[in-house]
């Protein structure tokens, strides 16, 4: 693009260059700006700052549009499975039938896992956090392939073995927290009804087939969460791969980034949130008016970028009331939920702060109706968000300009002083 931001310091004047993307959106070229004028920019949170041009996802915060490779979030909800996107964002391009197919096969054939890394299941205590077992299970998989070690975004092997292990990991760590034997895949399952099936089956229940509805919604969950640009994870998985870390120290530690409350871990959050407003009597407007005096934090609500509303919500209450009404079942926390949000948005403090229900408000009442217990919901984030990871690091990788991710600071410590010996420190 021609034009570009001038900054003004001292008596000289810089000229840097406007990077321009696919909806206009611009941002300022920074990369010589130290070079240029000794200065570097202080962007805590990183509230302006553009660390990549990216391919894969589009989010309009202000309009609520989120799209991957181009293709809407309504209508992949609607039409996709979740294989077939993560397909889309790790390779480019919906895939023909042909490609398909050869991705589920690579899927089911790497669902086991190494008969070594089960008895690892045996070390963890009953109690343990399941995101703390599969961010170790995770990184432990650079162990067993050391060929990862040299990380290569052509091989297509680390990428099916991933996803697919990631899945089995996840049931295993499920089936553990019950105290219950684990369920191995099964080859004839698709990608979703096969966790069903390694989550829910067991011994005194072999015949469990996965019901068509509750397959279905998973799909649609795990596609939701499927990828969301450079969120806290997202980022934490590009930083750890520009060292040349293998792909799965970066997923591992993307993991650890997703597990806290104010990003993937606020979906157990809601629930926890929404299950102590009803024993205390279920009175939503104390529980905002807590909120307003900052005594409380409206779990769900809030998003960096959207600020209008976040379509991936207004999909997910959609389902969570389509799938009780086909389970037949009333929970009395999603109709919390839902006076919550009509009390919040009718609230000049939610308003003026462009506070709306995010993914997670109602993904937690979707997995409760599922039978997912609500420790296991961040895991469930992980299993949909990995190949959107998984786009991003390949990309990453791709680009001829990366350089390690290495932030700058302002130091405000003390400034150089001497070593004093302890007996003279007074
Ligand atoms: N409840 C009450 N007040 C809130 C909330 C909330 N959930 N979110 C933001 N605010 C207030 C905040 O106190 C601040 O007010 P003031 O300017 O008067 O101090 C104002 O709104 C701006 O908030 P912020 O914390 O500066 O916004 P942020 O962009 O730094 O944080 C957020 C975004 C998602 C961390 C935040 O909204 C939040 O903590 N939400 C609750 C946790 C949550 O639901 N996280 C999931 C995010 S979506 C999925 C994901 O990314 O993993």
């Amino acid at each position: 693009m021609d034009k570009k931001a001038t900054l003004k310091y001292g008596d000289t004047s810089y000229e840097m260059p406007i990077v321009q993307g696919s909806y206009e959106e611009r941002g300022v070229d920074i990369r010589s700006l130290r070079k240029d004028t000794g200065l570097i920019t202080l962007d805590s949170g990183f509230m302006n700052t553009g660390a990549t041009t990216s391919d894969i996802t589009f989010i309009n915060g202000e309009e609520g549009i989120l799209l991957y490779r181009g293709y809407p979030i309504e209508q992949l909800a609607e039409h996709s499975t979740f294989v077939e996107t993560a397909y889309l964002l790790i390779y480019g391009d919906l895939p023909t039938e042909t490609e398909l197919a050869a991705f589920s096969r690579s899927l089911t054939y790497h669902s086991m896992l190494h008969e070594d890394m089960r008895h690892f299941f045996d070390g963890y205590p009953w109690q343990a956090h399941p995101m703390a077992i599969l961010s170790s299970m995770v990184c432990s998989l650079s162990a067993y392939y050391p060929d990862s070690l040299e990380p290569d975004i052509h091989n297509h092997e680390h990428i099916a073995r991933l996803m697919s292990k990631l899945r089995t990991i996840a049931a295993f760590s499920y089936q553990k927290m019950q105290g219950r034997p684990v369920v191995y895949p099964r080859n004839e399952l698709k990608y979703c009804a096969n966790f069903l099936h390694m989550m829910f089956s067991h011994p005194a229940e072999p015949t469990y087939e996965p019901d068509p509805e509750l397959v279905r919604a998973l799909n649609t969950l795990l596609i939701l969460h499927a990828d969301h640009e450079q969120n806290c994870s997202t980022s934490t998985v590009r930083l750890v791969g520009s060292s040349q870390a293998s792909l799965y120290a970066a997923i591992s530690a993307g993991i650890c980034a997703l597990w806290g409350p104010l990003h993937g871990g606020a979906n157990q959050a809601v629930i926890e949130m929404l299950e102590e407003i009803r024993d205390e009597g279920g009175d939503c407007s104390t529980f905002i008016r807590q909120v307003k005096d900052r005594q409380r934090r409206l779990m769900g609500f809030g998003h960096r970028v959207y600020k209008n509303f976040d379509p991936r919500a207004t999909i997910l209450k959609t389902y969570a009331d389509r799938l009780l009404k086909h389970l037949a079942i009333e929970d009395p926390l999603f109709d919390i939920a839902q006076e919550l949000e009509e009390v919040a948005l009718s609230d000049p403090f939610f308003i003026e702060r462009n506070l709306y229900p995010n993914v997670d408000f109602y993904s937690g009442i979707l997995y409760r109706v599922m039978g997912i217990p609500t420790k296991m919901f961040t895991v469930m984030f992980a299993l949909g968000r990995i190949p959107g990871w998984i786009a991003h690091w390949r990309e990453m990788m791709e680009d001829p300009d990366v350089r390690i991710g290495r932030p700058r600071q302002i130091y405000t410590g003390a400034t150089k002083r001497d070593y004093v010996p302890v007996n003279d420190r007074g």
